[in-house]
């Protein structure tokens, strides 16, 4: 996942841009606040601490910079693992440390599982039509099953296997083949590991990659690089896009032309995409062809579900396979790249378990080193730093604070995968942390970055199989360095936590 795991919209300051009616709210805000407090103090409950702001619009002017888990992780280091502030007319409560988290994902999850959803993602997720941002009930049970089954479960993972393959060998064949024709120009290692992680993304969705599409709806061909962004780049710009009144609902009568425009024309376009995919493949199945994919199990064994719901789970997959897997995997020959010392030690890991031989999925129990440059990595990158929003349906205690029914709960992976008391110098890549006596390296919750408990992420195989896979073979077939200038490029950005440039590298075939 997980382009769709947002932090309602951000960035935060920019819901500001509001009408000026905001600031009609002033004195109402002070009142109710005085109210609230008092009552607080009567009754005995007791708050998180709160992080003060401004009145009205809260905190929101301090969270503009877009990356709200820095932000979130600093203000734990003064107001402690659990602590609340204000989004405009929003109470949320942030978590940054691994037990406080893990007690709200796992024991009080049945009062805090409805997932609290920005305007955008509402429009874009067809009102929580797919697994990951629907609520815990019969739709997520029934959905999650489909998806398990058919595509990220244990055995299904096993049934695509060709599929990461086939990606894998197509990634090394293109770098060797830009190596022979250009030896000393710097490689864009995304450009090359997205248009494959696309096409697996479509076998396992539909069944097929594709070159180009005619879309009736649109009246036009698309090339594979147009559904790209239709599919991909622009649902995951828009997720993260402000609609002032996320901030604001009792603002919600006023129209906010530009935003909806824009959210819509995504909507209408990925539609009549899917659309044209799906009737393309309707096509084959009705000739009798038949391939191991969603759409085929969709359409033969949810029958409850409507085309418009299978429509949304088709595009589901084909998301979230297409990008946080890109993200850990870009990272880790990131920080490789930048450290000759462990990328040879991870070398000589390989060599000695498969010697000349392409290395393999079979070989990923041997290599407990490729495992913890992996986890490292999520630890230290976590693609999703800040799990979605969820909404507490009655008064809950957590951290042994009491928490009021109508809080938003922001779990803050970044700030878990940081904590100073949990790991010894945090801001530092360093895999070794991760090596230990015990028979694990298999394990794939060593770190929050995959969230926990029964909403933890459901392709945390398929991106561990993929990122571990290509990892070690790149490695063995080249040896990596950054470009000049590389060392420091290395902000983040989005939602899910990109590196703001690509990564440009020199590679040398190993002999
Ligand atoms: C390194 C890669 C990945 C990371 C770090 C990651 C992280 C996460 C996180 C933090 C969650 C939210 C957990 C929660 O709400 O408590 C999640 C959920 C989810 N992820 Fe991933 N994810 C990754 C790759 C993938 C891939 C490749 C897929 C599918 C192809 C996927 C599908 C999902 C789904 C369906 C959910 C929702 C699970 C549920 O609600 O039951 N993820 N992921």
């Amino acid at each position: 996942m997980d382009t769709l795991l947002n932090l309602q919209a951000l960035p935060m300051g920019a819901a500001i841009g509001g009408p000026a009616v905001v600031v009609g709210g002033l004195t109402l805000f002070l009142i109710k606040h005085l109210v609230d407090d008092q009552k607080k103090k009567a009754s005995g409950i007791r708050p998180p601490p709160e992080v003060p702001g401004l009145p009205v619009v809260g905190n929101l002017l301090q969270l503009k910079e877009k990356k709200p888990h820095k932000t979130f992780t600093k203000w734990a280091e003064s107001y402690g693992p659990i602590y609340s502030i204000r989004t405009g007319a929003n109470t949320m409560v942030v978590l940054s440390s691994n037990d406080v988290a893990k007690e709200a994902m796992v024991t009080k999850y049945s009062s805090i599982s409805t997932r609290k959803l920005s305007n955008a993602l509402k429009i874009l997720t067809s009102d929580k039509s797919i697994v990951a941002m629907s609520d815990y009930n019969e739709f997520y049970e029934e959905t999650k099953r489909h998806l398990l089954t058919n595509t990220l479960g244990t055995h299904a993972q096993k049934r695509h296997r060709i599929h990461r393959d086939i990606m894998i060998k197509n990634v090394c064949d293109q770098f060797h083949a830009q190596m022979q024709s250009n030896p000393t120009e710097a490689i864009n290692f995304r450009k090359i590991f997205q248009s494959e992680l696309f096409g697996l993304a479509l076998k396992q969705a539909i069944g097929q990659d594709v070159e180009s599409l005619f879309v009736e709806k649109l009246g036009t061909t698309l090339t594979r690089n147009e559904i790209f962004k239709i599919l991909v780049l622009d649902p995951r710009e828009g997720a993260i896009d402000v609609d002032w009144r996320d901030f604001f609902p009792y603002l919600k009568w006023i129209p906010n032309k530009s935003f909806e425009n824009k959210i819509r024309k995504m909507y209408v376009q990925r539609q009549a995409v899917m659309e044209a995919l799906i009737d393309w493949h309707k096509k084959r199945i009705a000739s009798g062809q038949e391939i191991n994919c969603y759409l085929d199990h969709l359409i033969s064994e949810a029958k409850t579900l409507s085309e418009q719901q299978i429509l949304m789970l088709l595009w589901e997959a084909i998301i979230e396979a297409s990008d946080t897997t890109l993200i850990s995997t870009e990272w880790a020959m990131f920080e490789l790249s930048k450290d000759q010392g462990r990328q040879n030690r991870l070398l000589s890991e390989i060599q000695k378990v498969c010697g000349k031989d392409e290395f393999t999925e079979e070989n990923l129990p041997q290599v407990p080193y490729l495992s913890a440059v992996f986890h490292e990595t999520l630890r230290k990158h976590s693609p999703v730093p800040i799990v979605p929003l969820r909404h507490v349906e009655e008064d809950v205690q957590l951290g042994g604070y009491d928490i009021p029914q109508g809080s938003e709960i922001a779990i803050n992976i970044y700030g878990c995968n940081m904590e100073p008391t949990v790991w010894e110098t945090p801001e530092d890549w360093i895999p070794e942390r991760f090596l230990n006596d015990k028979d694990e390296t298999l394990e794939l919750h060593k770190t929050m970055a995959f969230g926990g408990g029964k909403r933890a992420c459901a392709g945390a195989l398929q991106a561990m199989l993929i990122s571990c896979v290509a990892i070690g073979r790149l490695v063995q077939e080249f040896e990596w360095r950054l470009n000049d200038g590389e060392e420091d490029n290395v902000d983040t950005l989005g939602i899910t936590t990109h590196k703001l440039h690509p990564m440009l590298a020199i590679l040398k075939p190993r002999s």
